[in-house]
């Protein structure tokens, strides 16, 4: 039987880099039945709709979601397509895993970096409640519950724990907020109780961005608020070579959805040169998620073997392959 999985090539670079993951899936011999859904700016002013009935109608069925990004308006116009699909599909677990590729030049090439980031999804500033109080004031509010801080902690560290990863570091800014993240931090400090097998530290935004920067390899899991999860996220993008490269899975209780860590990338949308690495490795997660560990350890060994030849890269890591010359790379190497 065919894995169902809900494929959401969303727009800009989406529909690119979801046809090269598509294909590079396809070609690992896992039987998927792809069941295509457009999710774009036009169709959520067509719907009215955030979280369009046709893409939640769909994710009912399968569970599992394979997402390109979807563009934003800003400073106005549409709620954020991912912000509501998060919070209709309770996808509290934001994980994205930074690691050194082969072959790839950059400031810390002759580091190692491993770290894996789990940013709270469903709270925080994100929380789309904004307020004119007079003109020219505006309050936004951040919301911190007591559940969902817990839940995002449970699941990193129950995350450590099965997967042997030693260190914890709880990410803050509660010198500041004292009551909200400070709450972030009680539930993370509670949670943390439970695991004294999993080394656990605090350390407040700022100086974590700084820490990331000067000695990047010295991290292992972060536990983050939404807002600092999404900063610090691509903050972790430029350390390893950029957005091109860095998967992500937002997870819930009852359905998954894998998407890169990048958004539409409007600059090079339609030159066929974006880098599906990111979107790619996100279905390596996905593949990981339906128990299909061979084929996702083939198709990250494919992809890194390209990644130290060296010879087909994207533009954004230095190279002049097309999303499909990188493509076709992949699937030679499988
Ligand atoms: P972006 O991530 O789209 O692009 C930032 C820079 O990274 C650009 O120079 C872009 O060319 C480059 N880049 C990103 N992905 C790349 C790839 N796969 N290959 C090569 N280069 C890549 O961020 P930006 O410009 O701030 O946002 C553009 C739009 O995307 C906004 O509307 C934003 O709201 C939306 N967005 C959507 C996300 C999602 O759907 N999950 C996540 C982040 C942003």
């Amino acid at each position: 039987m065919p894995y169902p999985v809900t494929l959401l090539p969303g727009d800009g670079i989406g529909p690119e880099v979801a046809a090269a993951a598509v294909r590079a899936v396809n070609a690992t011999g896992v039987a998927i039945e792809w069941d295509e859904v457009e999710l774009s700016g036009a169709v959520i002013e067509r719907t009215r709709q955030s979280a369009p009935d046709a893409v939640l109608e769909s994710m009912e069925r399968t569970r599992v979601g394979l997402k390109g990004p979807v563009t934003t308006p800003i400073g106005g116009g549409f709620q954020s397509v991912n912000v509501a699909l998060r919070k209709k599909l309770e996808l509290f677990a934001n994980v994205r895993p930074v690691r050194s590729l082969p072959g790839i030049r950059t400031r810390f090439q002759d580091v190692k970096i491993d770290l894996i980031i789990f940013r709270e999804n469903t709270e925080d500033l994100y929380s789309g409640l904004e307020h004119e109080v007079v003109t020219d004031v505006v309050t936004s509010l951040k919301v911190i519950t007591r559940a969902a801080s817990i839940r995002i902690a449970k699941y990193a560290f129950a995350f450590a724990r099965a997967n042997g990863r030693k260190k914890l570091t709880a990410v803050h800014k509660a010198n500041i907020m004292k009551l909200g993240d400070g709450l972030f931090l009680k539930c993370a400090r509670e949670v943390a109780a439970e695991y004294p097998d999993v080394e656990y530290k605090e350390l407040i935004v700022d100086n974590a961005s700084m820490q990331l920067v000067m000695r990047p390899e010295t991290f292992d899991l972060l536990l983050l608020p939404n807002l600092y999860g999404d900063i610090v996220s691509d903050l972790a993008a430029g350390l390893v070579g950029g957005l091109g490269l860095v998967p992500g899975a937002n997870m819930g209780e009852k359905y998954a959805v894998f998407e890169a860590v990048h958004g539409s990338a409007p600059d090079i949308a339609g030159k066929g040169v974006a880098n599906p690495t990111a979107l790619m490795e996100s279905a390596v997660l996905m593949l990981r998620h339906l128990g299909e560990r061979g084929a996702a350890d083939r198709l990250q060994g494919a992809i890194e073997r390209v990644y130290a030849d060296g010879k087909t890269v994207t533009p954004d890591i230095g190279g002049t392959a097309t999303t499909s010359e990188f493509t076709d790379a992949v699937i030679a190497g499988l």
